[in-house]
């Protein structure tokens, strides 16, 4: 049994808490939100997604099951830009999702695209970041919902004078489809022009994000959430 309970988790999402792996620096653990329960979730829905059995309101199982999916039918190489995934742990906050914690060179944890961008702008580095990322989503196909910027996050490595540059852009969240067919049984064609939409969705929230910041609204609470990047 992990024991979170004690802990500060390093960041929060809508449904989840994350702490890093006690055991393991280099892996974090997501948990339910205890102040969220999935019957609570399934009620905020509404009519008719609150039809839908309780077990596909549970964030941590649609993605393993995601996950199982992408290393049973896709090439290794898809994992360039998603983080890991290695399976369920019992916690003293239920069950957790074990997965690849993402940090920069320095060790920090990495900050999401959404923090990154509101903090330090759209640079040429970064909108090279998004083409990559972009790329391999065309390429591989890769079965997403929308590109949400707090589930993306930037790793950085920093040079010997402290400078820094963006390694690549990581997907830690919002896998798999809405949709009844999983991504891989989809015939090719559908899947390119999904996965093509999603892309043009992300450059898309981009513009979104830096005009709200250059018109002087918030950036919403998410993705910065006591997010601590130093543990
Ligand atoms: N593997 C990871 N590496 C680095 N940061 C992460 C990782 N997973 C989550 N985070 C951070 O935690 C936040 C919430 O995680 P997420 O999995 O999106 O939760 P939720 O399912 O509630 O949306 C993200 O916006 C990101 O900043
Ligand atoms: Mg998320």
């Amino acid at each position: 049994m992990i024991e979170l309970k004690d802990l500060d988790p390093f960041a929060a999402g809508g449904n989840r808490w994350c702490y890093v792996d006690p055991s393991d620096s280099a892996r974090c653990i997501k948990v339910r939100r205890p102040d969220f329960s999935v019957e609570e979730r399934r009620r905020s829905k509404g009519f008719p997604k609150n039809l839908k059995p309780l077990s596909s309101f549970d964030d941590n199982l649609d993605e393993f099951n995601v996950m199982s999916a992408l290393v049973k039918y896709y090439e290794d190489g898809v994992f360039a830009h998603i983080s890991r995934c290695y399976g369920f742990f019992e916690t003293d906050m239920g069950k957790g999702l074990c997965s690849e914690l993402i940090r920069d060179s320095d060790g920090a944890i990495s900050l999401s695209l959404k923090q990154y961008l509101w903090e330090y702008g759209y640079s040429g580095d970064c909108q090279k970041a998004v083409e990559e990322l972009a790329q391999h989503w065309l390429a591989y196909c890769v079965p997403s919902r929308d590109l949400i910027l707090h589930n993306l996050v930037v790793q950085r490595d920093y040079d010997e004078l402290g400078a820094t540059h963006i390694r690549r852009l990581v997907v830690i969240d919002g896998l798999g489809a809405s949709g009844l067919l999983p991504g891989h049984r989809m015939p090719k064609f559908m899947q390119r022009k999904k996965a093509g939409r999603k892309v043009e969705n992300l450059h898309q929230r981009i513009d979104e994000l830096l005009q709200d910041k250059s018109q002087g609204r918030g950036p919403g609470m998410h993705g910065f959430l006591f997010h601590k990047g130093q543990e």
